[in-house]
Order: structure tokens, then C-alpha cells, then sequence
């Protein structure tokens, strides 16, 4: 089974939330269960940096006016081994991807080409085809808006191929991203106006790449059930309810898991205390090591909150920001590692400003303190508004740190809540859960950590729970393989 991997992100090269962490373990799993995986993307410096033995298999002259595209084959692969030696197919141009951040310029803002630069990444893969005849792939398994025009593309080819085109499975990790372009785009993205309709690509009078995928694709996966049901019956989908629903037979949620290498508490090079659930009362030098570090006063049987994440609208940070002070009144502490959303950024450095040796943010991107706060912290708050899976709950738990979850998306799937039971033998609960979108709401659940974490045993037992569920990526690399089996046939 030949599969095509595409994406515009992947761990550890280019990342900017959890999609490059799927992109990047998902493959080898793959490829362990004996797919045969090959890897399409975009030539970012840190791809090109890294893959070995390129060779130059087509120039490419699609769509729009790209000077010196090509399409390259190599084996890509990481110094550190981070990464399995994999091939990969890489569509390098220049113009649209050297020294770039994958989406944003440095004010935050789209790149005004970003449309060509995934419209000719799309149209690149999906002409694959002819550039690499000797490798035919039976299915390509595109990620999110920045391949959603794959499909399209594979079946309006100017030249059909002899045999079959490959099927095309849309993995969606986010509905809010949509890649929507003005419809005078359509031209320049040499696309026909016969699809710019409803069933189509068309939204709301504009291109939206997204839809393309959905409406196009054989299949469609989400990353968890729930939220796969989210966004066909509740305005999680977006604007895009109905077109989900149409699509519904072919739509499922399969839950992510995790690299249980790179998240590893007992072998992490970055965190102050190695542990594992046998020796977990290790994790609490951890936890010194952290205060100590930024210097934080907190007492020994109040419970260090932790937040690591894109700070975006849609993570509920707004909530925390209005609880805070109630959980200093409680004298817990708050460290944030966090950026992006400048009204959240002030927010938490105000907080910090009133409370220095309460609350500490990081305002940064950074994996190394990442690895730290899920070893240090007690609680990792995720009060999403909506949460398509989530990884930094399910990396909390591995790293035995209960997560404060909101009940959505991936955060219901994985997160089982606990419901206050002091019968210590009958605990089965890995973290807590609130429901409404609502403040008070998370401060009743943020209360019950708190008392929770005043009972040691109790503490103990969620610990243990949390790094005990498996999360490994093992059962939904075999959903996924399930899917392309049944899909090619
Ligand atoms: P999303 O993809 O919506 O951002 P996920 O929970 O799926 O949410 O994945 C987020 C990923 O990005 C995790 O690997 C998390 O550790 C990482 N991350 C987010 N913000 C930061 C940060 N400021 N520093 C380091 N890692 C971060
Ligand atoms: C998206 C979602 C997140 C999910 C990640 C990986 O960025 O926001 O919930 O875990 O993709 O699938």
C-alpha cells in the first residue's frame, strides 16, 4: 500500500502547534504497520537543510508565475534522530517558501501569496503523478486547509494517467482554519469557475480551500469523535454544518496519540528529575526546580497551574485571566507558556506584574520549558472553546500531571474527569472537567483541584492514573490503516 503523505508542517522541522506533532509521528507508526510512506512537502529551509540525497525529478511549471519550482526526492532526516530516515518528496521553490514562516509575515499577518503557495503545493502533489511515474501512490492523506485542494486538482488533471488516480483522505485538525481567497483568485489558481459553486469550493461568494477538501475528498477524518459530531451538529463546524452533514458517511473522528519518545518523563534530557509512575514521587524535585527557576512562593500543599499553548480565542484563556486572582486570594501560582493573541499576552504579563511571585509568563515559543512545566506543574489548564483533540492534555497526563480540561472536542475523548470520590481504590479519573463556557464554572472546577491536591493520596492516585493511560500512537495509526485499506479497495 503506497500512501502520500502530504502536509505544511512537521515535528521537528516546521511547527506551529500540534499538526507538525501528528505530521511528524504519525508516518513512522505508518510505516512500522507496513504502509509504504512517502512524504510531500513544502521546501522550508529546515526540510531542505535536512533532506539527504536530493535529486531533482521534474521542473515544475503549473499554476501561477513560479520561477525556478521544482520537485525534489530525497531521504529526510534529523541530526539528532529525532526523525526516521523517510522519503520525501519536497516541492521546493524559493520565491514562495525560503527564509518565510510557514503562514504568518513578522506582524502577524497572512502572506498576501499564501493561495499560490498552497494552490501550486497542492496542484504539485496531485500532479505527483507524472513527475514520478515509477512510484504510483494508491492513496495521498492530505492535513488541513493547505492541501484541501488536492483532490481537485487529481481530478481535473489536464493529462488523466492510464490507471486510477489516488484517492484522496482530508485529515481536518482545525475548522477555524479555512484558507479562504478572493474568488478572482480562481483564474491564477488555474481552476474552472465550474466549481465555484455550493458542492463545490465556494463560500460565501469567496475560494475556500477547506470546503474544497471536504467537498472533493473520498474520505474525511477529524482528530477526535467528538469532535468529528461537533462540527456537524453545533456551530463548531464553522458555517460548514451542512456541508459536513451531507458528507457524513464519510466523515469519522479518529483520536491522536502521541510520540512516547519525545514525551517521556523518564528519559526527558530536559527536565530536572527523571521518573516513571513507579517513582513518581520524583516529580515533585521537578516541581522545586521550576519555582526555584522563577521564582515563585508557593506553599507545598497548593497546587502550581500550568498553561502551555498557542494563545489564541479559541484555547478559553479569557476564562483563566478572570479567575486568576481568586486562585492567588487561594494562594496557588500560575505559570503560562504562551504566545500570539496580544489582548491574552498583556493579560497574563498584567498578572504578572501584580503578582510576581504568583504568576510567571513565558512570552514565547519554546519546547524546552514546555518539556519542564508538564514535569513541574501539578494542573495544565485547557479551557478550550473548542478543541478538536488537544495534545498538551494528553502530553500532561504522560508526564503524570492531571490536565483541567473544558468537555470538547478531544479534551472529552481523552480526559476522564474526576468526580470528587475519596475511596481511593475506586478512582479511575485521569484529570477534571468543566462544562459551560463560563468562569465560575472553571473556578469550581480549579477549587476541586485544589482541594483534591490537599488529600496526597487522592493526588497520588490521578498521577499514577493519568501516566498509566496510553495514548501511544499505536491504535490509531491501525484506524487510519483500516481507512486507506477500505478506501483504495
Ligand atoms: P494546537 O495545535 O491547537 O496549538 P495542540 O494541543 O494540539 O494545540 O498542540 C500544541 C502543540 O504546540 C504542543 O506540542 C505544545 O507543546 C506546543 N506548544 C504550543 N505553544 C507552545 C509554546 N509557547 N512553547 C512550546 N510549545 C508550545
Ligand atoms: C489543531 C487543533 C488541535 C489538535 C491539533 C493536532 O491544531 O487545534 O486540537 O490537537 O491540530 O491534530
Amino acid at each position: 500500500m503506497k500512501i502520500l503523505f502530504a502536509t505544511s508542517e512537521i515535528y521537528p522541522f516546521v511547527k506551529t502547534g500540534g499538526l507538525a506533532d501528528v505530521c511528524g509521528a504519525l508516518p513512522p507508526v505508518l510505516h512500522q504497520l507496513g504502509a509504504e510512506v512517502r512524504l510531500f512537502l513544502p521546501g522550508y529551509d529546515a526540510i531542505l537543510k535536512n533532506l539527504k540525497h536530493p535529486c531533482q525529478i521534474a521542473k515544475y511549471n503549473g499554476i501561477g508565475t513560479i520561477q525556478d519550482a521544482r520537485i525534489l526526492f530525497g531521504i529526510l532526516e534529523h541530526p539528532d534522530g529525532h526523525f526516521p530516515p523517510t522519503p520525501c518528496y519536497v516541492f521546493d521553490s524559493p520565491q514562495l517558501f525560503a527564509a518565510r514562516h510557514p503562514y504568518i509575515d513578522e506582524h502577524g499577518r497572512d502572506w498576501p501569496d499564501n493561495h499560490i503557495r498552497f494552490g501550486a503545493f497542492c496542484h504539485a502533489a496531485a500532479n505527483l503523478i507524472h513527475y514520478d511515474p515509477m512510484w504510483q501512490a494508491d492513496l495521498i492523506h492530505g492535513h488541513d486547509w493547505q492541501c484541501g485542494l488536492i483532490p481537485l486538482y487529481s481530478q481535473r488533471l489536464a493529462s488523466p494517467p492510464a490507471g486510477e488516480i489516488p484517492k484522496f483522505l482530508f485529515t481536518i485538525h482545525n475548522i477555524a482554519y479555512q484558507g479562504l481567497f478572493d474568488n478572482w483568485h480562481m483564474a491564477g489558481l488555474g481552476l474552472s469557475w465550474d466549481d465555484f459553486t455550493p458542492t463545490g469550493l465556494e463560500f460565501f461568494d469567496r475560494i475556500s480551500f477547506l470546503k474544497a477538501g471536504i467537498n472533493y475528498a473520498d474520505f474525511i477524518t477529524t482528530v477526535s469523535p467528538t469532535y468529528a459530531r461537533e462540527i456537524c451538529e453545533t456551530d463548531l463546524g464553522c458555517g460548514l454544518q451542512g456541508v459536513f452533514q451531507d458528507r457524513r458517511d464519510h466523515l469519522c473522528g479518529i483520536l491522536n496519540g502521541i510520540d512516547t519518545q519525545v514525551w517521556n518523563p523518564a528519559h526527558d534530557p530536559y527536565i530536572a528529575k527523571n521518573y516513571s509512575f513507579e517513582t513518581i514521587t520524583k516529580k515533585i524535585d521537578n516541581r522545586k526546580s521550576l519555582i526555584k527557576e522563577f521564582d515563585l512562593r508557593i506553599p507545598t500543599d497548593r497546587p502550581l497551574f500550568g498553561i502551555i499553548s498557542r494563545l489564541t480565542p479559541q484555547k478559553g484563556f479569557d476564562l483563566v485571566l478572570k479567575i486568576t486572582p481568586q486562585l492567588i486570594a487561594e494562594k496557588c501560582a500560575l505559570i503560562v507558556l504562551g504566545n500570539g493573541d496580544k489582548d491574552l499576552e498583556s493579560g497574563f504579563l498584567a498578572l504578572q506584574e501584580q503578582f510576581p511571585h504568583q504568576v510567571k509568563i513565558i512570552n514565547a515559543y519554546n519546547e524546552i520549558f514546555a518539556h519542564k512545566i508538564h514535569a513541574g506543574a501539578d494542573c495544565i489548564l485547557m479551557p478550550s472553546r473548542m478543541e478538536p483533540c488537544g495534545l498538551v492534555q494528553l502530553y500532561a497526563m504522560r508526564y503524570g500531571t492531571p490536565p483541567l480540561v473544558r468537555d470538547t472536542g478531544g479534551l472529552a475523548d481523552s480526559v476522564e474527569a474526576y468526580q470528587g470520590d475519596d475511596n481511593n481504590s475506586s478512582i479511575t479519573a485521569t484529570g477534571f472537567k468543566f462544562y459551560r463556557d463560563d468562569a465560575a464554572d472553571l473556578l469550581q472546577s480549579c477549587q476541586s483541584v485544589i482541594q483534591s491536591f490537599a488529600v496526597p493520596k487522592v493526588w497520588k492516585t490521578l498521577c499514577i492514573n493519568a501516566m498509566r493511560a496510553d495514548f501511544s500512537w499505536d491504535i490509531s495509526a491501525r484506524a487510519y490503516l483500516d481507512l486507506y485499506k477500505k478506501l483504495i479497495g
